[in-house]
């Protein structure tokens, strides 16, 4: 080799992360052994899936790295069926290993660290896809682990106000979620065609959930925050009966018929034996430039929901042009503009939900023995 053995090429690589995978490349198995050759000695890097600028992405950032090493010759090839396998094995802890055998997702079972917070709201169109993301954002800027699940398969949102330009890649059998801000993104929106409407029927709709949640490559989450449909449809009975563990939260506009429709939504999760945690109001007035405040949707309906429900406010997010902005923009308001009323509501609430812990579950299998 003109300059540099073996092992300095393995080292430079290990600074080439693939966040996606959330490892270096080395680490995953993704290097071939280095060629020697007389001139300039010839490097092999194993890809997996993607769009052809990934691959670029991949070859300049590899060649960065090399590049203080020496002079070599990028050969990047994909990853074969073989090596696929490997690569998932790799991934894969035996507990995940073992719940996708039973079909279920990792985060139903009792050793679970990860909380799933579910994010409804009786009424469409209230913001709850906006706080989804904005609330799974701001968890990771805490820096928590945290993945969002578009589950409003009707109505998905969460790719575009991520600005998430990748779709998920497969690695064999498992389905490798894209990522933006820092956190993993898994979303109908990726496997239909935009402008398509979707028409399912509720068996389809149960079994596209469970392979969201049991053929996705989460990794180790402190959170998935689950953009719920509207209602109280198909939908929330599969995540019931795949996350029996999810907490509930409920979105609500402060106006008293936006407040009623939510409060059905809530009981329905409370007869499904979910734990509705606490609302979240949105919408909540608009201040002027003159410090005029005006409250366009009504005041005071997230009081009254959280009297009637029994839980807590967590914050009372207010109608800013930075909030839409960043949803537009794919570029979430607690990125774009922390300091944005908005963005600060939003943080109230992250750090609310972080504060009240998971939620206590009576476990049946737990007693006491009386002498
Ligand atoms: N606090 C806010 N300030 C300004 N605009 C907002 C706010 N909350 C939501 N919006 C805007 O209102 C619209 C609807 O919000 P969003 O898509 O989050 O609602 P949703 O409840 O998920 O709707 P759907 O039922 O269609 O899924 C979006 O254009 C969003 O940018
Ligand atoms: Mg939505």
């Amino acid at each position: 080799m003109a300059k540099g053995d073996e092992a300095e090429v393995y080292r430079a690589l290990q600074g080439v992360v693939d966040e996606e995978l959330g490892s270096d490349i080395v680490s995953l198995g993704l290097v071939g052994p280095v060629e020697r050759g007389l001139l300039k000695s010839k490097v092999t890097i194993y890809y997996v899936g993607g769009a052809p600028e990934i691959q670029d992405e991949l070859r300049e950032r590899a060649q960065a790295a090399l590049s203080a090493v020496g002079s070599f010759e990028l050969k990047l090839q994909a990853l074969d069926p073989e090596g696929q396998v490997a690569l998932r094995e790799r991934l894969l802890d035996p507990e995940s290993v073992s719940a996708r055998e039973e079909r279920k997702p990792v985060f139903s079972r009792p050793s679970s660290k990860t909380r799933v917070l579910g994010i409804s709201s009786g009424k469409g169109g209230v913001g709850k896809s906006s706080v989804s993301a904005n609330l799974a954002v701001g968890l990771a800027i805490r820096g928590f682990d945290v993945a969002v699940l578009d589950a409003d398969v009707y109505g998905f949102s969460i790719p575009k106000m991520l600005g998430v330009e990748r779709f998920p890649r497969v690695v064999d059998d498992l389905i490798i979620p894209p990522m933006a801000h820092g956190i993993k993104v898994m979303s109908l929106g990726f496997f239909v065609e935009e402008d398509t409407p979707v028409i399912w029927r509720g068996p389809m709709l149960h079994k596209t959930i469970e392979q969201f949640l049991v053929d996705v490559y989460w990794g180790s989450l402190d959170y998935l925050v689950v953009d719920m449909p509207p209602g109280t449809g198909d939908i929330t009975l599969s995540l019931q009966e795949f996350l029996p563990r999810s907490e509930v939260f409920v979105v609500s506009t402060p106006q008293e018929a936006a407040t009623r429709v939510a409060q059905r939504s809530a009981l329905a999760a409370r007869k499904l034996k979910l734990p509705v945690r606490g609302v979240i109001e949105n919408m909540a007035g608009f201040t002027a430039d003159d410090g005029t405040n005006y409250p366009i949707f009504g005041e005071g309906g997230g009081q009254v929901l959280s009297s009637l429900l029994e839980v807590p406010v967590l914050g009372s997010v207010p109608l800013t042009m930075g909030l839409r902005r960043g949803g537009d923009q794919g570029s979430p308001v607690v990125v774009a503009a922390p300091d944005d009323p908005a963005s600060k509501a939003i943080f109230g609430v992250v750090d609310a939900v972080v504060a009240m812990g998971p939620a206590r579950r009576y476990r049946a299998d737990l007693k006491v023995q009386a002498k």
